[in-house]
């Protein structure tokens, strides 16, 4: 039986202060709680929707060391842009708060603090590296080695970004610490650890048996987690950036970002509602829902949960934890420090006003079940061939043609016909497909479905031709778009979660507002689709006549303004006659090639400057010195000068060259693999050397009497060997 929550607490990944946000966060986390979030509130049900920046953890103090300031610099610079992006982008958190507040120091202290007192951790001494010089503990991440798996240096403690590998600091060959260069060595230290061993049963029956309607990856990754075996977890840190831990002795010691970070969803709670938050965390009424990606499934599935079960005073445990898999870019990982990203703060400005053409396409592609890719000529067909070649065109003819015969004005539908009818009663089902879809978190079915109401209003007013009707029948021409601009109607009501910008210019050209919902921006101070002068709905202002100072009123346009809900989608009459419709607006516009071409570049010449440096490495390795061999083996070896006279391809091979050259001593035929490398005319009167005395081999038929000398790099390129000046063919070398 589904429980009837009074609420939902809707959590998205808090972002990490050290770079902006890219796509694969949008398409994995922030878009599909972001629609979630609208469909609830589109249901008139209270929602509150907590987000935040995560601004402690070594990556952010390495950083600040690379850019030559302070871990606050870092986290002041990335929260403004983070934040600004979900602004941009639609995605209206009630707060988005930051785990440096006060609040949250605060908050997470205590946190710590109440596990401690009541002997919820177990201490530990462990063997740490520490950097002599620089007199301090060493995250993995601070400390720099060859990796013993590809030999790249500048291996990190914890992974080699060259090779992929996970790898532990003992592991590296050559360890050096970032912070001094010097030798880490290993020095004794204690933390305390949260035993996840001791909550292994309770989790698999809280989830393994109680949530088997999770997702299979989730699901599946905390199967294998406890199938396992849990051990308990450090949670605190040798570090200097992060919250204190708020024990005597503890000094050079924070909680571990992964401990505090949880904790910050409670803190920004607390920073909004700070008297009521509790409603929202202690309320078996309320619905917790986590979005975020599936590297974080273990924190908020196995750690978490455990922290706030060891805590105790009624902290409720998740409904949902809809993880999503990775996006990929263009067939490549997406990688921050390869940049190979699409970053949403550089998208908002190279696409203005197109926000909602990057939501709809990472919810068309989001790695719901399996990793996906966003490519750019996709993005561009989606938009051209879906947004505005579907949707934005049927209400285009819908909108312009009731101005052209009508005024404007919604026209009265007269007797339905079959036509009529049956696209009317698909709409319904097509609803129930929706909300399934939302309810389930199956975000990408849920677009196609509201996508499928798009495409049967535009079938419809093609089948339909009400431009060719008009000419002979207004009556029928009304009724034709009396239910075509209905269909408008449930789009700019189904489209809300997805396309928020687009649905909000329909609203408008409809001439319709939409229902705010329960409105916890303000704090305690909630308001309820209510205003106060001078605010209001997208189409009306509340006037000093309407309503006194500080008092507040229902939705200004209340006569006449049509407030759209959920409710109210495939439903009939939404729009009455006679309501007066706006101007007609373009809802999207088409991507041109030129934008696309400008994306793609970019990308290229990322991709260009990664395989030069890659070559440029592999060009440095050296081969390994071959066994040792004797004066008198050398001595059998007779190397030699002499002269390319001619030079041919041998037919039928890529690879070969027949050269006839002037050893000094004759004139002799050579072949040798280097066309790939040489073509024959490159070869012409260059003097080489050979290896004259090399038993002859037919090779292609082609008895070849000889070698030619190359140097080979580590990058494969070959040369052949040439003397400093020319010398005269057959001078002996040795
Ligand atoms: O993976 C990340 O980006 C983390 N900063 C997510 C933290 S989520 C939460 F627990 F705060
Ligand atoms: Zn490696």
């Amino acid at each position: 039986m589904e429980k009837n929550f009074k609420r939902t607490l809707v959590t998205c990944a808090l972002p990490y202060a050290n770079g902006p946000v890219h796509i694969g966060h949008l398409a994995g986390v922030y878009v599909p709680a972001d629609i979630y979030v609208r469909y609830l509130r589109l249901r008139g049900e209270d929602v509150l929707y907590v987000c935040g920046s995560d601004e402690h953890g070594v990556p952010i103090t390495i950083k600040a060391k690379q850019q030559n300031c302070t871990p606050q610099d870092i986290v002041d610079k990335y929260h403004r842009i983070i934040k600004d992006s979900f602004t941009g982008l639609g995605i209206n958190f009630d707060i988005y708060g930051r785990t440096s507040s006060d609040v949250h120091d605060r908050n997470a202290s205590q946190f710590f603090r109440k596990l401690y007192d009541e002997g919820k951790f177990v201490t530990r001494e462990s063997e740490q590296y520490y950097d002599p010089e620089a007199k301090t503990f060493l995250a993995d991440r601070y400390i720099v080695g060859t990796c013993p798996k590809c030999g790249a240096e500048g291996a990190y403690g914890d992974q080699c970004e060259k090779c992929g590998s996970t790898l532990s600091p003992e592991e590296l060959i050559n360890p050096k610490s970032k912070l001094s260069g010097a030798e880490p060595v290993k020095k004794k230290t204690s933390h305390w650890y949260l035993p996840l061993d001791q909550y292994e049963k309770w989790l698999g029956e809280w989830i393994l048996d109680g949530h088997k309607e999770w997702r299979s990856n989730v699901y599946g990754q905390v199967k294998s987690w406890l199938d396992g075996g849990l051990q308990p977890r450090a949670v605190s840190r040798d570090l200097d950036w992060g919250v204190p831990v708020p024990v005597e002795g503890a000094e050079g010691k924070v909680l571990y970002v992964w401990f505090d970070a949880p904790i910050g969803y409670v803190s920004n709670t607390q920073e909004l509602l700070p008297q009521s938050w509790e409603k929202w965390w202690k309320s078996e009424d309320t619905k917790l829902v986590h979005f975020i990606g599936k590297d974080n499934i273990v924190f908020h599935c196995i750690v978490f949960p455990s922290m706030l079960k060891a805590y105790g005073d009624g902290y409720i445990l998740p409904e949902n934890v809809p993880a999503n898999e990775f996006l990929n870019l263009e067939g490549d990982k997406i990688s921050t420090s390869r940049n190979w990203a699409v970053w949403a703060h550089e998208y908002l400005q190279d696409f203005p006003g197109k926000q909602d053409v990057m939501r709809y396409v990472l919810t068309a592609n989001a790695p719901e079940t399996k990793d996906n890719d966003f490519s750019w000529k996709d993005f561009q067909t989606r938009n051209n061939s879906e947004l505005v070649a579907i949707f934005g065109n049927f209400v285009n003819r819908a909108v312009v043609l009731t101005h052209k015969y009508f005024e404007g004005k919604v026209p009265a539908c007269g007797e339905l016909q079959d036509v009529d009818r049956e696209t009317l009663a698909q709409i319904p089902e097509l609803k129930a497909s929706m909300e399934r879809n939302l309810d389930n978190y199956h975000f990408r079915e849920a677009l196609k479905d509201a996508m499928a109401i798009a495409r049967l209003g535009n079938k419809y007013i093609s089948d339909t031709e009400p431009w060719k009707v008009a000419k002979t029948d207004m009556a029928r021409t009304a009724t034709i778009l009396n239910v075509s601009l209905q269909i408008c109607a449930d789009l700019a009501i189904a489209f809300e979660p997805f396309t928020p910008f687009a649905a909000e210019k329909l609203r408008k050209m409809l001439g319709v507002c939409i229902c705010a919902g329960i409105d916890h921006r303000k704090g305690e101070q909630e308001t309820v689709n209510t205003y106060k002068q001078g605010e209001g709905c997208a189409l009306h202002t509340v006037s000093s006549a309407e309503v006194p100072a500080d008092a507040r009123t229902s939705c200004p346009g209340a006569d006449g303004c049509t407030c759209l809900s959920w409710d109210l989608l495939g439903t009939d009459n939404i729009l009455p006659e006679g309501h007066q419709l706006a101007q007609a607006e373009l809802l999207f516009a088409k991507i041109e090639d030129d934008a696309i071409d400008a994306q793609l570049a970019r990308l290229d010449a990322i991709r260009a400057e990664r395989e030069a440096a890659a070559k440029a490495e592999a060009a440095k390795q050296v081969a390994p010195q071959k066994e040792e061999c004797s004066f008198e083996e050398f001595e059998k070896m007779d190397i030699r000068t002499a002269t390319v006279l001619e030079a041919v391809k041998v037919p039928k091979t890529d690879k070969l060259l027949k050269l006839t050259i002037d050893t000094g001593i004759d004139k002799r035929t050579i072949v040798s693999g280097i066309a790939e490398y040489y073509a024959p005319e490159d070869m012409l009167g260059k003097q080489i050397c050979i290896l004259a005395n090399l038993k002859p081999r037919t090779i292609r038929g082609i008895e070849s009497h000889g070698m030619i000398l190359m140097a080979r790099q580590g990058d494969g390129k070959m040369r052949f060997i040439t003397p400093q000046e020319v010398l005269a063919n057959g001078a002996q070398i040795g």
